[in-house]
């Protein structure tokens, strides 16, 4: 059995001097060695500015939430793709269902339909839509049918014989675009106390 400094003595074929092969070993043990070499610096470079970079992100994002989430910019692109969606559509012109459908799934759009409706058609529909001299927007049941080109036609052209104004020439197509895409999130929504259904087109 020998110590380790006999172990040391007895190897003349490593370097001997400070900082040589042996101040690098920490442990040796059953001629197996264990070296305290130094990290290289590319190594710590990397380490430490993962850590710097970790707690700078977890600032941003977590603490001062000064960043979008990747759940946020993700419903920002899909807000935008149906922005977009909505402006080609209204180019497009020819106002198809498939059209009103598109502007009803972009909020911008829904938003100023809301304040159309609010400035112009509270009156008689009421403020949730329930009706009051109009009948109710938000049940499933359509006088004169509750396809998105039906509701545009109504609410574009009026029903003059029963008190429902026609509404194209007052605030023009867009506006009127909008307000169909804002009635359109209100199907089958059945607002709290509105009116009995009226009509026989059933939209489910
Ligand atoms: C002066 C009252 C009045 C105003 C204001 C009014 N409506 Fe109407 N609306 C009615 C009446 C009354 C009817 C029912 C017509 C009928 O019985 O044929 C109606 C029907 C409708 C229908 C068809 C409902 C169905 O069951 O087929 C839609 C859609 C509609 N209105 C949307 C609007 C929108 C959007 C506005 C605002 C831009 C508006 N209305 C403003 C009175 C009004």
């Amino acid at each position: 059995m020998t110590t380790e400094a006999q172990e040391h003595a007895a190897s003349p074929a490593r370097p001997a001097a400070k900082g040589g092969y042996d101040d690098k070993v920490v442990h040796r043990y059953d001629d197996i060695e264990e070296f305290d070499n130094h990290l290289p610096n590319w190594w710590l470079v990397t380490l430490y500015g993962a850590i710097v970079f970790a707690i700078g992100y977890w600032f941003h994002y977590e603490v001062l939430h000064s960043g979008p989430s990747s759940m946020e910019s993700y419903e920002q692109s899909v807000a935008a793709d149906r922005r977009a969606a909505a402006e080609r559509a209204r180019r497009a012109g020819a106002m198809t269902d498939d059209a009103l459908v598109t502007l009803s799934r972009d909020p911008a759009t829904v938003a100023a339909g809301q304040a159309v409706f609010m400035s112009n058609c509270v009156a008689c529909h009421g403020a949730n839509a329930g009706g009051t001299i109009g009948p109710n927007l938000t049940d499933r049941a359509w006088i004169h049918g509750g396809r998105p080109t039906q509701i545009y036609r109504t609410v574009l052209e009026g029903v003059a014989a029963k008190g429902m104004p026609a509404w194209g020439a007052q605030l023009g197509e867009t506006r009127v675009q909008s307000a169909v895409a804002y009635v359109l999130t209100l199907r089958n929504t059945n607002a709290a106390g509105g009116k009995p259904a009226q009509g026989d087109n059933i939209v489910e």
